[in-house]
């Protein structure tokens, strides 16, 4: 018996054993419907020599009591006994696009819950696994997979992402091989060294894509096995002891999202796209145009004060800003990085009233008012971690170990979570607030009476998801120290990200396209910093700098009542036509290319209109450009182009001065899709911005 999933371009199916977990047959393009494997797997494929006498294939749900010899998606035991696993019941029920498989293990008193669902226009299979611990002594959960997911012979390469703060979405490749490729993270949040998305490349440009939606330790291992295919395994990593099962209880795993697509990377970014904008739960059930922000970190770090911050409000607003964030430094006793987290009510010296006055002075200007956070953290030097020793995620035996000189909450304890729910919804409830940045900024050690990573990044969920529901208008970024925590685990409970602390435009852009291959623009914090950027001391152009953080959630982190009256004007224009853009830029697809010899560009839209982001980074080494092939137009159809940036150079060409009339220029879609848009000879940091636009369809030859 086979079960099939279908989705607009993929397929998964596996196959039904009574008594057994099913095996995982298929996941790839997709199949006609009905189509159905030849036989059952045991009967295709002779049992070879020196092997266990029942085959043994890669079932949804792997037990090393299978006599399964690869990664087993459970370990663990009851003080040493019924340390191995193998079940013993199986049922499938099918709904639409959903699968449910319930696995019995009766002699180790487990059960394990599978869900499978496939989105039919998102292509996106979402997997999660549940166990119940059926005994009546406790379960010691070693490791337990969220998914175990096939990958086909031909996988070749695993593209994953590592980093730092400061230096995000540093894109990494290895070839597959018939050693195990493991990557572990154990920094008690997403992290930025170790975030959990892969990428899978096959020899025929195949691409599988998958992420856990998970913002704490996690676990993604690829094994080659004697099968000739891959298994590609994705779950929480848990510490010794953090998971004792008491009889009755149920661990669930994250979600993990993953998807197919026969149109390579592109294709994968796209799907999550398509699935991840169903998760953000907007206030009002659906997302506003994202305003433009200001946030006041890089032009006053902790130098606030209320006439100066209402002096910047009134330019922001001047400028076309949309949205006030005050930053770090409000609170009390917040005069530099070594005090007061956890202390959170207004700073008297810097705010003698109160934020009141900031907030309705923002607001009166047509701004929204947001305000930083960092609940999970306190210094030792506040009030709060004096008052309250006994709330540290510390140790009794052992030093405590700071980091950025702060210590961790231990937000499992209630009292901890009531106090900075009554102190945000205090300030909440006081001011109009619209929006908090919820900053984290440092990794968890292993320190604590007992391990309580998981339950940590629960209890966060929560904190969140009590304070929308009780401020049903509010918005949240996530941000850790910059892009320390972006997984689609907190997007559930969030509505942005902070991509990085790094504004460097040139450092920014493989950035936001290692962001982008998992998640859509408009959660993409992006900013217009200062130059020299205070992260690199590298200086780039006004123009190049809005150009590059133009098609993400649009913002400005600079003192703008610095800037010359000629900046102040451009930056009105860049805020002026990121408004006009934001609904095509941040609904429809995103395409990501490269036109050779440096050149990258990026797309926004859908096949009728298209948005042409051309970015040259490195001086040209050719004495001609390349063109830009953008094979995801329709050849059949025409396109008008028009080119919409103000950068000129002084070299040009009929063609290229045609594209900046007001007219543009009519070309063949079949031309742009493979020969490609003749591009201009850019400057290094700069950025051409096309707009194509559909005219209608060619005459059928
Ligand atoms: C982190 C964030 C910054 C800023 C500071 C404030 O580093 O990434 O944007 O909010 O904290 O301390």
């Amino acid at each position: 018996m086979f079960h099939a999933l279908h989705g607009s371009r993929t397929s998964l199916l596996i196959e039904a054993r009574p008594g057994k977990a099913p095996v995982w047959r298929y996941w790839g393009a997709r199949l006609p419907d009905g189509a159905a494997p030849e036989a059952a797997i045991s009967a295709t494929r002779p049992l070879p020599s020196f092997s266990l006498d029942d085959d043994v294939p890669l079932t949804t749900f792997p037990l090393n009591g299978d006599g399964w010899f690869n990664q087993s998606a459970l370990l663990a035991h009851r003080a040493g006994q019924g340390w191995s696993q193998s079940v013993t019941a199986c049922d499938i029920s099918a709904g639409p696009q959903r699968l449910t498989i319930v696995l019995r293990d009766d002699v180790a008193k487990i059960t394990v819950t599978q869900t499978l669902s496939l989105g039919l226009l998102t292509d996106v299979l979402t997997v999660s696994a549940h166990l119940t611990n059926d005994g009546d002594a406790p379960l010691d959960v070693q490791s337990f997979a969220a998914a175990t997911l096939p990958l086909p012979a031909e996988a070749r390469t695993v593209r994953y992402f590592s980093g730092r703060h400061q230096g995000e979405f540093n894109e990494q490749s290895q070839t597959l091989t018939r050693s195990l490729w493991r990557r572990e993270n154990r920094r008690g949040l997403t992290s930025h060294d170790c975030p959990p998305t892969g990428f899978v490349e096959t020899e025929n440009g195949d691409v599988y894509g998958a992420h856990l939606a998970w913002s704490g330790n996690s676990v993604q291992q690829i094994e080659w096995l004697d099968h000739g295919h891959f298994l590609w395994q994705f779950g929480e990593w848990l510490a010794p002891g953090e998971v004792i099962l008491a009889p009755g209880d149920t661990l669930s795993s994250p979600q993990l999202i993953a998807t197919f697509s026969s149109d390579g990377r592109n294709g994968v970014m796209q799907n999550f796209h398509r699935d991840i904008r169903k998760r953000i739960g907007w206030p009002g059930g659906k997302m506003k145009p994202r305003p433009v922000q200001i946030n006041t970190w890089e032009g006053f770090y902790f130098k606030h004060d209320l006439t100066g911050m209402k002096a910047l409000a009134d330019e922001a607003a001047r400028l076309g800003i949309e949205r006030f964030i005050l930053d770090d430094g409000w609170f009390h006793g917040r005069d530099d990085d070594r005090t007061s987290l956890g202390d959170w009510w207004p700073d008297a010296k810097k705010y003698p009233d109160g934020l009141k006055p900031l907030a309705d002075h923002v607001v009166s200007k047509g701004m929204e008012f947001g305000l930083w956070f960092e609940p999970e953290m306190v210094n030792p030097n506040s009030d709060l971690a004096r008052a309250h020793p006994d709330w540290l995620l510390s140790d009794k035996e052992r030093p405590d170990m700071t980091a950025r000189n702060q210590l961790v909450l231990d937000l499992t304890q209630p009292g901890v979570t009531d106090y900075l729910f009554n102190a945000m919804s205090k300030l909440l409830s006081q001011l109009p607030i619209a929006y908090i940045k919820w900053d984290h900024n440092r990794d968890l050690v292993a320190r604590g009476d007992r391990p309580t990573y998981r339950k940590q990044v629960l209890a966060a969920y929560a904190l969140m998801a009590r304070l929308r529901d009780a401020f049903p208008h509010l918005e949240i970024e996530a941000c850790a120290g910059g892009g320390g925590r972006i997984d689609a685990g907190i997007l559930a409970h969030t509505h942005r990200f902070w991509t990085s602390d790094n504004l460097d435009a040139v450092s920014r852009l493989p950035m936001q396209r290692g962001f982008l291959s998992v998640f859509p623009p408009e959660v993409m914090g992006a900013h217009i910093g200062t130059a020299p950027a205070h992260g690199t001391r590298r200086t780039q152009s006004l123009d190049f700098r809005a150009a590059v953080a133009l098609p993400g959630h649009f913002g400005v982190e600079l003192d703008v009542l610095k800037l010359s009256d000629k900046d102040k004007s451009k930056l009105q224009v860049w805020i002026a036509l990121h408004k006009a853009l934001r609904p095509r830029l941040h609904s429809g697809n995103v395409w990501h290319g490269e036109a050779g010899d440096g050149v990258v560009w990026q797309a926004h839209g859908d096949d009728d209109a298209l948005l042409l982001f051309v970015y040259r980074v490195e001086p040209t080494l050719q004495r001609h450009a390349p063109a830009a092939r953008l094979p995801m137009l329709e050849c059949g159809a025409q396109y008008r182009v028009q080119r919409i940036d103000r950068t000129r150079t002084n070299q040009t060409a009929p063609f290229q001065d045609a594209l900046l009339s007001p007219d543009g220029v009519v070309i063949e879609g079949a031309w742009l899709a493979q020969s490609g848009l003749p591009l201009p000879q850019l400057m290094a940091e700069t950025c051409a911005i096309y707009d194509l636009s559909r005219i209608g369809r060619l005459a059928p030859v």
